[in-house]
């Protein structure tokens, strides 16, 4: 099978990572690819969103599956392009991706599904918004309707807040993102994800994991993408999780395939629980950045099968075959991030430390200058460990942490906290 993959960070390093691992895999091609990945697999030159350029490149290279890895190719109906070129995709069609694309459309469905979910009110209005903060009172959270690279959330605490933030939004600082604004009433309890593969049809739980979203130990600090991550997360007991798939992702799959939009690809269930009661604060429609880097280092080769099955409507058949273990990402980051930071300082020590199913360090920020990788990014390395429980995985990816020679990088030490 010859299989071309859509990305180029830490996630996508990680998919083709446990591709690679499956005998299936012919040949693999990650568009465009970073440093990590071309050690694994070729990279290639690719407009990613352009659905057509994607059309024409599986075509020349006689591509037979495609994974396409972030959002931004999926809300641009990509995998519709590739779907009516007769080429198997695993993603969501446009028309599904709005799931992530659109936070007043998920709130949409999950008032069809009947999801547990916070109350919220839609705005296209300033005035109306903030009446309806005015009338509610802090805390409580605003939200740019559009894709805002992970910006568009505010959780205020006070009203004062929550006021500038609406104002920022209608003013244009999301730019189209912010021209709708859904306010949602503030939840509390512990955020843990679920991913799940669906094939528009059967759904199938692949694990769940934990994220560090604050760039500062104990959780402080500003906003990232995710400063590492594990998994499995011990606040989704197998009776939550049940929970959590009967009562929103069913009735969420149910509504998708009833408005005929069927979901195929795997869904991010964002969880908010409590009192053993958990409530969805988001969908995203692909894999979480670093929690795919854990979950492709417990499913190793059979995330193939697994993406395959959902691709081809065949989840029903499908099993997970997991090993109890427990798995945990460290992310290193430019010094600054998440504000400004520097390009191209030299990583050094990566060629000692072991690539095995134990331990791996994945790619997300890198550019290779000859034999030398320099950092090309604000999260530039997940360091990535697998144990007999959450302490082992941990001590081994810090292990590796410290083998890595670049001081112009930084860790939080503190991963896992809450679960150990
Ligand atoms: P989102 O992009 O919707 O995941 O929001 C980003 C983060 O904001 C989430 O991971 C939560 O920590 C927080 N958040 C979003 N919505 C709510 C809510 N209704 N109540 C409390 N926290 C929220
Ligand atoms: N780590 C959070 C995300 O991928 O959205």
């Amino acid at each position: 099978m010859n299989i071309l993959i859509l990305g180029g960070g830490g996630r996508e390093h990680s998919l083709a990572w446990a591709v690679m691992q499956n005998p299936k895999c012919d040949k693999l091609i990650v568009a465009p690819g970073n440093a990590g990945i071309a050690q694994i697999a070729e990279c290639a030159s690719l407009n990613a969103e352009d659905g057509g350029a994607v059309v024409t490149f599986a075509e020349e290279n006689a591509i037979d599956f495609v994974i396409v890895g972030p959002e931004a190719p999926l809300a641009a109906g990509v995998a519709d392009r590739l779907r009516a070129a007769g080429i198997l995709v695993f993603g969501p069609s446009e028309a599904a991706a709005r799931l992530e694309a659109s936070k007043s459309f998920t709130k949409e469905v999950c008032d069809a599904a009947q999801a547990p979910t916070a109350g919220y009110g839609h705005f296209t209005d300033a005035e109306a918004a903030r009446a309806h903060v005015r009338e509610n009172g802090a805390p409580i959270v605003v939200k740019a309707d559009g894709l805002a690279a992970g910006k568009g959330v505010i959780v205020a605490m006070d009203e004062d807040t929550a006021l500038a933030a609406i104002d920022d939004m209608f003013g244009g600082a999301f730019g189209g993102a912010g021209a709708e604004v859904v306010i949602e009433e503030f939840m509390e309890g512990e955020e843990a994800s679920l991913f799940v593969l669906c094939d528009g049809e059967d759904i199938l739980s692949i694990g769940s994991a934990q994220d560090h979203k604050r760039v500062g130990e104990g959780d402080t600090g500003p906003n990232t993408g995710g400063m590492g991550a594990y998994s499995p997360a011990p606040v989704l007991s197998p009776e939550i999780e049940a929970r959590a798939m009967e009562q929103i992702v069913k009735p969420t799959m149910r509504v998708m395939a009833e408005r005929g939009t069927p979901y195929q690809g795997v869904l991010y269930v964002g969880l908010m629980i409590k009192d053993g009661q958990p409530r969805l604060v988001e969908y995203n429609v692909r894999f979480g950045d670093p929690e795919c880097q854990v979950l492709m280092m417990r499913l190793g080769a059979q995330a193939l099968d697994l993406m395959q099955a959902a691709a081809e409507g065949r989840l029903k058949e499908a099993q997970v075959n997991w090993a109890d273990d427990h798995a945990i990402t460290v992310v290193m980051a430019a010094a600054g991030y998440p504000g400004d930071y520097a390009k191209g300082s030299e990583i050094k020590g990566l060629a000692a430390l072991p690539e095995d199913s134990m331990n791996m360090v994945f790619h997300a920020g890198t550019k290779a200058d000859g034999d030398r990788i320099l950092a090309n990014g604000g999260r530039v390395l997940n360091v990535t460990a697998r144990g007999q429980n959450l302490q082992e995985a941990r001590d081994r990816a810090y292990a590796m942490v410290d083998q890595i020679d670049w001081p112009e990088g930084f860790v939080r030490r503190d991963i896992g906290w809450r679960a150990l």
